[in-house]
């Protein structure tokens, strides 16, 4: 068995015309926080889509823990162990945050330990135990990504992709919901995917980055190597863009 959890290798995923990605590869290692950094529409959902079997994969090949998963349906994909909270946390706004969680996780199992799963989660997100009457809908933002994630939790995958996680959030809850994911990913040996518009918050957290960009990866490397930002700005913008610090917050 080789240390890498999920490998993508040179896929192009074509929407009709439109080319979303082209000869892409990416690997994730057993227990890696990996964040894919690009700006709009480079591709970062459709490569979290290709990994869940929701994207037309045109070619290349996609593995989980060395198993081929290249055009394998969603559902089996996820009953494999890869959990995918899109972006815009999706939540049933008029079910409760327990309710939430338990749909999520009778999925797989019986309703027993899906009780003890609802635990599981609470005791990573307080917040929620707060809020576990409430209907989803009355939530605060972050309080809704926190609940998104408990919904992956729930099923108990060994791969957890999110997709933008720190969109509309203000700075203190994305470091929050981070610390989070960071003390599950301890706990429980998880492995995270991450998708973010912005690498500012990200460096700290993430182990290794890929800079994506009109569907081509510009750039692989780990975190450490890359705080300064520079190499980073560059293959974000294509260019050598001396304002670039500002625009990119
Ligand atoms: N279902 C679809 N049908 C047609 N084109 C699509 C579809 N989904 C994505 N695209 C196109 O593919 C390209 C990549 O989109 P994608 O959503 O993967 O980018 P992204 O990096 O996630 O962008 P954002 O930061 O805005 O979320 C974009 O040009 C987008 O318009
Ligand atoms: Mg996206």
């Amino acid at each position: 068995m080789s240390n890498t959890i999920l490998s993508l290798s040179h896929i192009t995923v074509r929407y009709g015309q439109m080319t979303a990605l082209r000869d892409a590869s990416i690997h994730v290692d057993k227990g890696e926080v990996v964040c894919i950094i690009g700006p709009n529409g480079a591709g970062k959902s459709t490569m979290l889509a290709a990994a869940a079997g929701g994207a037309p994969v045109v070619s290349g090949n996609i593995q989980f823990n060395d198993k081929a998963i290249t055009g394998v349906a969603p559902e089996k994909i996820a009953r494999l162990g890869i959990s995918l909270v899109p972006e815009g946390r999706h939540v049933f706004g008029s079910l409760t945050v327990e309710e939430n969680l338990q749909i999520a996780g009778y999925i797989q199992k019986d309703s027993g330990q899906a009780k003890q799963d609802v635990e599981r989660v609470l005791t990573y997100f307080p917040r929620l135990r707060e809020r576990l009457k409430f209907p989803a809908g009355r939530l605060s933002g972050g309080e809704q990504q926190m609940l998104a994630i408990g919904r992956a939790l729930m099923t108990r995958a060994k791969l957890i992709m999110v997709d933008e996680p720190s969109l509309g959030l203000a700075p203190k809850i994305i470091d929050q919901i981070y610390q989070i994911l960071l003390d599950i990913r301890r706990t429980e040996g998880l492995t995270l995917l991450i998708n973010e518009q912005s690498s500012s918050r990200i460096l700290k957290h993430a182990d290794r980055i890929y800079v994506l960009r009109g569907g081509v990866i510009q750039l692989e490397g780990r975190a450490a190597d890359l705080a300064d930002g520079e190499a980073i700005r560059e293959a974000y913008f294509g260019f050598q863009h001396s304002d670039a610090r500002e625009t990119q917050q």
